[in-house]
């Protein structure tokens, strides 16, 4: 098999906690991200979905080099980016671009449209020599559904889906191999959410990019991914393929997620499981022994608090056949359909 463009392995983000004015002392540490492993590959999505605060933004920044690593690696193209620096970084930082949430706050309010979509090549001027700037800022306008000539334009007089097309286009300007979607269309109504992801998709094709998508909501990511993580507190603890995921997940977060996804079919609804958690996520700085889910897990047992359950096939199930046997974090995984599948369309 082709080796994946991107490959995370065991990485962490800790905050650490400190008191003290003069002299700080260290008292704990936010664990934002607790420990994550993935792989990308060319041309694919991976979907990751969890909660408000599970470390799913703190991922993102590592991957495009906002923030480092505590420990870990990030393999690109069989290379590890966390130790590079100067040119080597740079030209990395080229190809793993990112589209932020919110594309009211992403955008500078004072800066043209041309300028925004621009600006990355003040710092890679290889790629768009000064004259042939104008040409490409309106090509990319061009590219993702945008007039061209509104390059003179101030972000406030575009609205939301538009600002975020802004956003995409400038996540382009410098031909990036990978895209880190950071809940590319939390911020926007229902209605000009699919409109953004159909884009997202057209371009993919077109311009042949891997994606990393970034959602609080399994239903958002379900038709754009080839394969989904869940992540819970800082670590993922389901991955598969789409159809693993939404039709034989075997973790009983997961499985709680999915029973919280709006189904469309009226008569499916009703059959549907409602699985209500249990209290609250626990803080990043002070996590569960064991499996980090547990306080949480109406199927939790002893073993459950001493023995922390690694992301893969749990052994119970490496024998069946078929979508149920993927990376499971979780002792007692099994399968439980919570959706009713969905019938291809005609
Ligand atoms: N710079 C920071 N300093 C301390 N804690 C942080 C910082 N950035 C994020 N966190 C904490 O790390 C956890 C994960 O945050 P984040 O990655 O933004 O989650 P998500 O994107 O999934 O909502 C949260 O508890 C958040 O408060
Ligand atoms: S390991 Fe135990 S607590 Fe964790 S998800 Fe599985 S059953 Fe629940
Ligand atoms: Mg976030």
């Amino acid at each position: 098999m082709a080796e994946p463009i991107l490959e995370v392995s065991g990485l962490v983000k800790h905050y650490p906690l400190t008191t003290g004015i003069l002299f700080k002392k260290q008292v704990g540490a936010v664990k934002a991200v607790d420990g994550v492993d993935f792989q990308l590959d060319q041309g694919e999505t991976l979907g990751i979905v969890g909660e408000s605060g599970c470390g799913k933004s703190t991922v993102a920044k590592m991957l495009v080099n906002l923030e480092r690593p505590t420990a870990g690696s990030i393999t690109y193209k069989g290379e590890d980016i966390t130790t590079l620096s100067g040119k080597a970084l740079r030209s990395v930082r080229r190809n793993i671009q990112m589209v932020f949430q919110d594309p009211y706050t992403s955008l500078n309010p004072r800066m043209t449209v041309g300028d925004i979509i621009g600006e990355p090549y003040d710092i890679h001027p290889e790629v768009a020599p000064k004259g042939d700037r104008r040409r490409k800022v309106q090509d990319l306008l061009d590219v993702v559904g945008l007039n061209p000539e509104y390059i003179n334009r101030y972000p406030h007089q575009f609205s939301g889906g538009q600002r975020q097309r802004i956003g995409i286009a400038r996540g382009l300007a410098l031909r990036p191999e990978i895209i880190v979607a950071d809940e590319p269309v939390s911020a926007l109504d229902v209605s000009i959410q699919a409109q953004v992801i159909n884009l997202l998709d057209r371009l993919q094709n077109d311009f042949e990019l891997s994606y990393i998508f970034i959602a609080h909501d399994l239903s958002i990511v379900r038709h754009i991914s080839d394969r989904v993580g869940v992540m819970y507190l800082g670590r993922i603890v389901e991955i598969g393929k789409d159809a693993e995921i939404y039709d034989h997940p075997t973790h009983p977060y997961t499985q709680a997620l999915l029973s919280a996804v709006p189904v469309p079919d009226p008569e499916a609804r009703e059959h549907r499981e409602r699985i209500i958690l249990a209290g609250d996520v626990p803080s990043p700085t002070n996590i569960p022994s064991g499996c980090r889910f547990r306080t949480r897990c109406w199927k939790a047992q002893d073993r459950c608090a001493a023995e922390v359950p690694l992301l893969a096939v749990p052994p119970h199930l490496s024998l069946l056949p078929g979508p149920t046997a993927h990376d499971s974090a979780c002792h007692f995984a099994e399968e439980k359909q919570v959706v009713p599948p969905e019938e291809p369309s005609e």
